[in-house]
């Protein structure tokens, strides 16, 4: 069984097109959430990204951009973003992010593993560091493997003998397409993060994603990937919205 586990688009159609022409095959989709915000394709990256299927949670940006909530804790970049999301976004695919579940959820074919936008125990929780982390193992009633977006930072967190570690994937190059694997050990849990598609901010500006393999002898593994994508266009469609001009330059600096 293999997942490809994406997350954090946020309208960003470049980013996302690169990413599933360098996916491996899969057999079920899972998107954590943030389909839009912050880039200026909304529209059809929805389409897109209803078009694909899979398992969806939604995300805070989701959320507040389809009106389900106030801008109360958005920056004033964040919030002019979601603004100008709202009033571009066609209605059926305003309806479609009003009508997202919110996490956790899980898939009949992939037990032990969950999946959420912001955190095991809160979808606008910033899983950041390890004491949060903590709290979060300590949640009851949750999976032994979790995948969570929202910090837009790929890696994770892992959970052993009551300690937390954090762990980053680390790339031998900085502009093609790269993948760094990890096995997962049974007797350890794990809080995973893909890393967001359409607005990475740990210092990498490709595209980010990861795949999770459940083997047949219950092994499981997950590769991490990170894919160079087209920036200067999707710089243009933001320049061209009107869109604040920080959201263009953050693209290229991946931060
Ligand atoms: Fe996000």
């Amino acid at each position: 069984m293999r997942l490809l586990i994406i997350s954090d688009i946020h309208a960003n159609l470049e980013a996302l097109e690169a990413c599933l022409d360098a996916a491996p095959a899969y057999d079920l989709l899972v998107n954590l959430g943030d389909v839009v915000g912050y880039n200026a394709s909304p529209n059809e990256v929805c389409e897109r990204a209803r078009s694909l299927g899979g398992l969806i949670v939604r995300g805070n940006h989701d959320r507040v951009c389809s009106g389900l909530s106030d801008m109360a804790d958005f920056n004033l970049v964040a919030a002019m973003s979601a603004k100008w999301t709202q009033i571009t976004l066609l209605r059926e695919h305003l309806q479609w992010l009003r009508g997202l579940p919110q996490g956790p959820l899980r898939h009949e074919d992939v037990p032990g593993v969950e999946f959420v936008h912001g955190s095991p125990r809160d979808e606008d929780e910033y899983l950041l560091n390890t004491s949060t982390a903590a709290v979060d193992f300590r949640e009851p009633g949750h999976e032994d493997t979790i995948f969570f977006g929202h910090t837009h930072l790929q890696g994770g967190f892992v959970h052993e003998d009551g300690r937390v570690q954090t762990f980053l994937p680390v790339y031998d190059t900085g502009d093609e397409i790269a993948q760094f694997h990890i096995t997962l050990e049974p007797g350890r849990r794990y809080l995973l993060n893909p890393g967001s598609i359409g607005q990475p901010r740990d210092g990498d500006w490709r595209a980010a994603f990861a795949l999770y393999q459940k083997n047949g002898d219950a092994s499981a593994e997950v590769t991490y990937y990170r894919v160079p994508y087209d920036v200067e266009s999707a710089q243009r469609r933001i320049f061209a919205g009107n869109l604040p001009e920080r959201l263009a330059n953050r693209l290229k600096l991946g931060r």
